[in-house]
């Protein structure tokens, strides 16, 4: 597991959002300044190989690109906060879906509906999917992209806030996958809500409180 530094700056963008005060516009552009940091990790844990281009001076940079192609799955619905961002620093990048709920009363993960681009298998994934707290959305999602021929190993879970338990749980069940997280929390409450925490990411970012 990759947890981002955890710097000053850092500190004071997650002050901003978790406070349960903050404003639905200060929640979205904050917590998208996170996820940048996030995307940014994740992608530099992909393979890369040499590629060397020519510079407006005449004189060659050796230097790196992707080894194969880089796909963003997103956990919908809160895993779509992370795809504009993606795109952004991307253009043109495929994006696949899957649906998944958490039941409210059982907190066990649903699987809805999923729609993963072509040849998916040959790809390396980013799986977006804020909220770690059992652990349990974020595997049935991993579920998906094997079923779908990808390879753990070829998958980075981008993650904003998780917590010890669904950490081990997850780590456990896909050593091979890596985990970029901005947070880990001190645990969860009765709920299955992680606790400092930050509420209903999904809820927050997209305006539906
Ligand atoms: C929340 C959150 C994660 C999941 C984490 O999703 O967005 O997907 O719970 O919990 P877990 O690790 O215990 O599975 P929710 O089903 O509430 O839907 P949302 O994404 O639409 O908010
Ligand atoms: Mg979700």
């Amino acid at each position: 597991m990759l947890l981002l530094p955890q710097t000053n700056q850092l500190r004071a963008l997650h002050t901003v959002i978790r406070d349960k005060n903050a404003s639905a516009r200060d929640f979205e552009i904050y917590s998208r300044r996170i996820i940048r940091l996030l995307l940014e990790a994740g992608l530099d844990l992909l393979p890369f190989e040499k590629r060397e281009v020519t510079t407006p001076v005449g004189e060659t940079y050796h230097g790196l690109e992707f080894t194969s192609r880089v796909c963003g799955v997103s956990v919908v619905r809160a895993g779509e906060s992370m795809e504009t961002e993606l795109r952004d620093m991307i253009p043109g990048i495929c994006i696949g879906k899957i649906l998944i709920q958490r039941d409210k009363r059982t907190k066990q993960p649903e699987l809805f509906y999923k729609h993963l681009p072509d040849d998916i298998g040959s790809s390396h994934v980013l799986l977006l999917e804020p909220m770690l707290a059992t652990g349990g959305s974020a595997l049935a999602a991993l579920d998906v992209l094997r079923d779908a021929g990808v390879p753990e190993e070829n998958v980075v879970l981008i993650n904003f806030l998780a917590s010890p338990t669904g950490l081990e749980r997850v780590s456990h069940a896909a050593p091979g996958m890596q985990i970029v997280t901005s947070s880990v929390e001190d645990g969860m409450n009765e709920h299955a809500f992680m606790v400092p925490g930050i509420g209903d990411f999904g809820d927050r970012f997209f305006g539906t409180v």
